[in-house]
């Protein structure tokens, strides 16, 4: 008798203790059903906002400017902007200090978006309606603000899309020719640890962000404290590397200037390409 009460006590326990961890279990898969429903849209409107907004383009073949005006703190700075960038051709802005030439510039590559009229990238993309993301993946801009990350040589290197170490540690040889480049330096030492003078700076720059991949390069006063010799060596760089990008320096440099095949000015309100090697252009 008192084994049977024992077994129907221990049964009624047993029963208790396996009701209680199947409504504990189906709580905790109504709690993860719920979780999941806010999560979602969360994911959803990030990977949105990220990822997916606007139109994928994988490479810049034409920009077409029409009829733009682009403006600064709500003023109009410049007007009446109609120019056309082909693949494979270098362009010079030149102008004098304050004319506009980095804000038309910026303006080119979403950096600055108070303008009207358009930019049309590949006759097809609005510069509004493209994605960001994918976008800055073919294009290089540096400007004489451009600095580097936290981290190694070979990080800054890596991070910017140049991944392979032999082409690394090439370049790194011609920017450092009297320095011994070992382990240490490429990979132990902070970048910002590294001594090198402003022109060391602008090449390791310039070396570390163009690969085979941009298609368009702007370069805003991003060559000075370079030699003759140091630009023609990057703009050959540039040349083997992404033939067919397109190129745009700005400078006050005569020297740079003569030597691109296109020219685009920037004085009086406005940005007109004065000479070109493609289209015979007529200037007043
Ligand atoms: N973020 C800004 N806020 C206010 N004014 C600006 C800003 N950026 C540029 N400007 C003004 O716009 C004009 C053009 O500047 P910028 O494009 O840098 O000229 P440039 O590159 O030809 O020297 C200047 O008068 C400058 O003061
Ligand atoms: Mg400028």
């Amino acid at each position: 008798m008192a084994v049977l009460i024992a077994l129907l006590v221990l049964n009624g326990r047993l029963s208790a203790a396996l009701t209680s961890v199947v409504s504990k279990g189906f709580q905790m898969l109504v709690s993860l059903f719920h979780l999941r429903k806010s999560i979602d849209p969360l994911l959803e409107s990030i990977s949105e906002n990220c990822y997916t907004r606007g139109l994928k383009i994988n490479a810049v073949n034409t920009i077409d400017i029409k009829n733009m005006t682009v403006n600064v703190s709500e003023q109009p700075l410049l007007s009446d902007i109609n120019i056309s960038l082909r693949r494979g051709e270098s362009y010079a802005v030149i102008g004098g200090i304050g004319v506009g030439k980095s804000t038309l510039l910026k303006t080119l590559v979403t950096l600055h978006d108070d303008y009207r009229g358009s930019i049309i990238y590949n006759s097809l993309y609005d510069a509004k309606t493209i994605d960001r993301h994918a976008f800055s993946d073919c294009v290089v801009y540096l400007d004489m603000n451009s600095t580097f990350i936290k981290g190694s040589v070979f990080h800054n290197f890596y991070i910017r899309g140049v991944r392979h170490k032999e082409r690394i540690i090439q370049l790194v040889r011609s920017v450092f020719s009297s320095v011994n480049i070992d382990y240490e330096f490429l990979f132990k030492t902070d970048i910002s640890q590294i001594p090198m003078s402003s022109g060391q700076r602008r090449k390791l720059m310039l070396y570390m962000t163009i690969n085979e991949y941009k298609s368009l390069i702007i370069l805003d006063e991003a060559l000075i404290n370079l030699s003759p010799e140091e630009i023609m060596a990057i703009r050959k760089y540039i040349a083997k590397l992404s033939p067919q990008a397109i190129l745009l320096i700005a400078t006050h440099d005569r020297m740079i200037s003569n030597m691109m095949p296109n020219v685009i000015k920037v004085d009086n309100n406005t940005a007109k390409l004065i000479r070109s090697s493609t289209v015979k252009v007529i200037t007043n």
